[in-house]
């Protein structure tokens, strides 16, 4: 028995023991810890049971798997009996090391699957008639409230709520919250797919009455959206239950949603949108109405509906809830009675907010990002989407506000219409998102670098809205395709984005126009044939995002079921331009956003910045038709792998005909242009270093700044490091005047901007029709300092990093970088410190896995491994020297490497 060889981190479909998946072959993966040098898995067993009794007998009703000769830790497919309805499969997993040796079993893990039938929904979908027959009762209209009571017999086994509805739902049984989830059923094209949760209620049922509440309001279904007329998807919000309540005998009861429940308009939640905040009256709540006894006769009899053929699904992505809470640093009062407290940090979600007040007195609740000079607080940037919450006391003492159906991007708390002034401690940030665990971490010696990765994940949090959106707090908060293509790798250091993307990547394929284009935002709530569509960097998320997730989780899953589609968007794109110069079709060409030409500064070129459309849009065919390409490879289709492959090479050629001199410079000769077409690879290698010298030639024209926008910025940063510029590329992480992180910084940033001077100290700020503080895009820099301070690169030829390479390029005077990536594999750690004249890297490669170490040494002999020669450690092998860096290879375990300074 290996002792050291631990089994851990078992999950189903990415998640941790989820409730309700639909996919009818699970994919399973574990990690393997275990510090032993060159330890890896041999075989592994899984067993798969009905009940955890029976796998604590090491008995596998469902699956026994045999001791299966594998190395595979991810994505191993269900090969059990056939997952049915309802089922539950709780399992576990023993391996086998490289000597033969098992492990102990791992702990036991669990999933269950949701309603796979159409078949197996009893329940309907039900409405309030008065909000049918009066669809808006005013521009945010109010929750809608339903009710049922039922009996249940003595002897409940286990009690299952399968649960959805449109706009947002929050489920209460018996007085009780159930669950933790917020936003539910989340974003999707309604018209197509809504999700449904899966809740296990079995304590909160008891044998006899028993209520079930719900609480519905319009969210993205039938509220308000920017450039939407009227209702996005629907006009009114409804209910979807099925409770299924499953006695020791075996019986069986459902409570569904049909024409035996009630419904009222009167709630508390007077009005409720996700742009506008929430207005509460608590004078209008009704104790006990989610409990059995309660007088409805007040009540509608609620009408049932037809559902409108979208597909019911479970939710792939991890759910929205509170990732965590935030006490204010300061109150302060900038008027009389208006007091403002700031949280430290620019959050979203909302505040728990703790006041009292006399009946009827209304407390008003406003959120900003910043503040005026005057302490006031600064919501012109939020344009249409006021997100004021609104409470109105009972009077009864201590009372506690928390909105539902709506969320917030803000730094600062304005509280206004109280009687005293409150206490310190009256508000309390509830910040929540997309629940994607984190995976990165980085530090290092240069505070500001620090500050910088603490903003782009504060960012990134801020903006899993089970989309990912382009911006929290202004009438937009959007899944933009083109920001989070930029920012993808960054998103995927950071947290674990696999079952996030699992599902997005659906949206995405689901708003696809009939002629391939993909939507500029996912979801679309208008018509991707009509409008938001085909738009060069934005519609190629749709190709970047799921190879991404190919590289980085080794999802060929994913990619088979997506291929088609990123091959109809290469398609619509070649069709319209048989030259392969992308000139036709480009829908709104936003080209590479936020560029210098955007910028209004004193003696800042008006020109120089933004890449000729031309150039930009072909160099996105470009890289999309080799992806598609790529992915026709790791699907075996070896035609199509051909075909697109030969297409990318005569796009190559396209491009250098038409934009590529002999000198390599390219037209426009803009910073962007020679990032863009570096990171695809579109020049010949002899042109590749004339152009990165162009590339950093264009920094005198910006007086050594940068003159990208949010699709070249982090691009630039890339190839700057791998074309022999890595100085150059420190340079510029480093500035703190304009344009830079470092000057966000210095003004005050916790969240990267939308735009580099959004706000200025002395001069105020940008342009409030477009001035986010929390918008991911120039973040994307976050790759960079993965790979370049850490050194953490991913080896494409071997996905989910089963290969992988640690090779940081240290610079611009920091001393020391450590951090880390959990991988799917298991956690890679690299840290490194220059003193005393000797360069150190410790490295921890998982167990399974293996990479190759660039330690910056001339000499490979002068390299050290745990005090012995590198060359000669256990589990190392010496490759080459050159570069500036000695190469070794290494197997999983730690590592720590020693070099002269002098020598680097
Ligand atoms: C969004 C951007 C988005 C852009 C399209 C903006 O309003 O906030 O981040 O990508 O529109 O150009």
């Amino acid at each position: 028995m290996s002792k050291s060889f631990v089994v851990e981190t078992l999950r189903c479909e990415y998640r941790v023991d989820p409730m309700g998946i639909d996919v009818p072959l699970p994919r399973l993966s574990w990690v393997v810890r275990c510090d032993q040098r060159g330890q890896r898995q041999t075989a592994y067993r899984i067993l798969a049971a009905s009940s955890p009794e029976k796998l604590s007998q090491d008995e596998g009703d469902l699956w026994d798997s045999g001791k299966v000769a594998s190395e595979q830790t991810l994505q191993v497919t269900y090969g059990g009996s056939a997952l049915r309805s309802r089922m539950r499969a709780h399992w576990k997993v023993k391996v086998w090391d490289k000597d033969g040796n098992p492990s102990e079993w791992s702990a036991l893990a669990c999933w269950s699957m949701g309603l796979l039938d159409k078949s197996d929904w009893r329940a309907k979908w039900i409405a309030d008639p008065l909000t049918m027959d009066k669809p808006k009762v005013q521009p945010a209209a109010g929750a809608t409230l339903f009710r049922k009571e039922f009996r249940a017999e003595s002897g409940i086994r286990r009690a299952t709520a399968y649960v959805t509805g449109l706009g947002l739902y929050e489920l209460r049984i018996n007085g009780t919250r159930v669950g933790d989830q917020l936003l539910a059923p989340e974003w999707t094209d309604y018209h197509k797919r809504v999700q449904y949760q899966v809740y296990d209620v079995t304590r909160i049922l008891k044998s006899g009455e028993n209520a079930v509440g719900a609480m519905v309001g319009e969210g993205w279904y039938s509220g308000r959206l920017m450039g939407i007329p009227g209702n996005a998807y629907g006009s009114y919000p409804r209910f979807l239950l099925q409770l299924e309540i499953t006695y020791g005998d075996g019986r069986v009861d459902n409570v569904v949603t049909d024409d035996s429940w009630r419904a009222t308009h009167e709630s508390p939640i007077v009005s409720s949108g996700i742009y506008n905040g929430e207005v509460y009256d608590a004078r209008k709540e009704a104790p006990g109405w989610d409990g059995p006894g309660f007088d409805e006769s007040g009540w509608r009899q609620v009408r049932m509906l037809d559902g409108d053929g979208a597909a019911l699904v479970c939710q792939r992505n991890e759910p929205i809830r509170v990732a965590k809470e935030l006490s204010p640093v300061a109150m302060t009062e900038p008027k009389p009675g208006t007091y403002v407290f700031d949280m430290g940090q620019n959050m979203v979600g909302w505040c728990r907010i703790h006041a009292s007040g006399p009946a009827g007195t209304t407390m008003t609740i406003r959120h900003a990002e910043m503040v005026n000079d005057d302490g006031t607080v600064y919501v012109e940037n939020l344009r249409g989407a006021p997100q004021i919450d609104k409470y109105t006391f009972r009077g009864e003492g201590d009372e506690v506000f928390e909105p539902h159906f709506t969320y917030h991007g803000f730094r600062y708390v304005e509280l206004t219409g109280l009687p005293a002034q409150p206490a310190t401690d009256a508000v309390l940030g509830r910040v929540f998102c997309s629940s994607s665990p984190d995976a990165g971490s980085f530090q290092c010696s240069e505070p500001m670098l620090n500050q910088l990765w603490h903003n782009i994940v504060s960012t990134q949090r801020a903006n899993l809205m089970s989309t990912p959106t382009d911006c929290p707090q202004r009438d937009e908060r959007f899944g933009w395709m083109g920001d989070i293509q930029a920012f993808s790798q960054t998103a995927i250091f950071n947290m674990d984005m696999a079952a996030f993307f699992s599902k997005w990547v659906v949206d995405i394929r689901d708003d696809q126009a009939d002629d391939g284009r993909y939507p500029d935002f996912a979801p679309n709530p208008s018509d991707s044939n009509k409008t938001s569509s085909g738009v060069p960097a934005w519609g190629d998320a749709g190709t970047v995002v799921p190879w991404r997730c190919y590289q980085n989780y080794a999802d060929t899953r994913m990619i088979a079921e997506h291929f088609k589609s990123a091959r109809r968007w290469v398609e619509y794109i070649h069709s319209n331009n048989p030259d392969l110069i992308w000139v036709n079709g480009r829908g709104n060409n936003f080209n590479d956003w936020l560029n210098a030409d955007t910028v209004v500064m004193k003696d800042w070129p008006k020109k120089g910045g933004a890449v000729p459309p031309d150039v930009f849009a072909t160099a996105f065919f470009a890289h999309s038709t080799e992806i598609v390409a790529k992915m026709a490879g790791v699907l075996n289709r070896k035609e199509e792998a051909k075909q697109y492959g030969d297409l990318f090479e005569a796009i190559k050629t396209a491009f250098n005909r038409r934009f590529v001199d002999q000198d390599g410079r390219i037209e426009g000769d803009t910073q962007a242009g020679y990032a863009l077409a570096l990171n695809f690879n579109l020049l010949p290698e002899d042109v590749r270093p004339k152009a990165a010298q162009h590339l950093v030639e264009g920094f005198n024209r910006y007086n050594g700044h940068l003159s990208t926008g949010i699709q070249s910025t982090h691009r630039l940063m890339l190839e700057l490091t791998r074309n022999g510029f890595n100085s150059e590329a420190w340079r510029l992480i480093l500035l703190r005047d304009f344009p830079s992180w470092g000057m966000m910084i210095e003004n005050g940033a916790t969240t990267i901007w939308e735009r580099w001077d959004g706000y200025v100290k002395g001069r105020g700020f940008q342009n409030k029709g477009m001035n986010s503080f929390n918008h991911w895009a120039f973040g994307a820099v976050g790759e960079w300092m993965y790979r370049t301070i850490l050194g953490i690169n991913l080896d494409e030829s071997q996905p989910g990093y089963k290969h992988f390479d640690i090779r940081p390029q240290p610079g611009g005077g920091v001393t020391w970088a450590k951090g880390s990536y959990n991988s799917i594999r298991g956690t890679v750690s690299a840290a490194w410190k220059q003193e005393d004249g000797t360069f150190t890297l410790e490295v921890i490669i998982p167990a399974n896995t293996s990479a190759t170490i660039y330690v910056p040494a001339k000499d490979g002999a002068a390299v050290t491994e745990s005090g012995q020669p590198a060359a000669e450690a256990e589990g190392v092998v010496f490759r080459y020297s050159g570069n500036g860096a000695a190469v070794f290879d290494v197997q999983s375990g730690r590592y720590a490497f020693a070099a002269p300074r002098d020598q680097g």
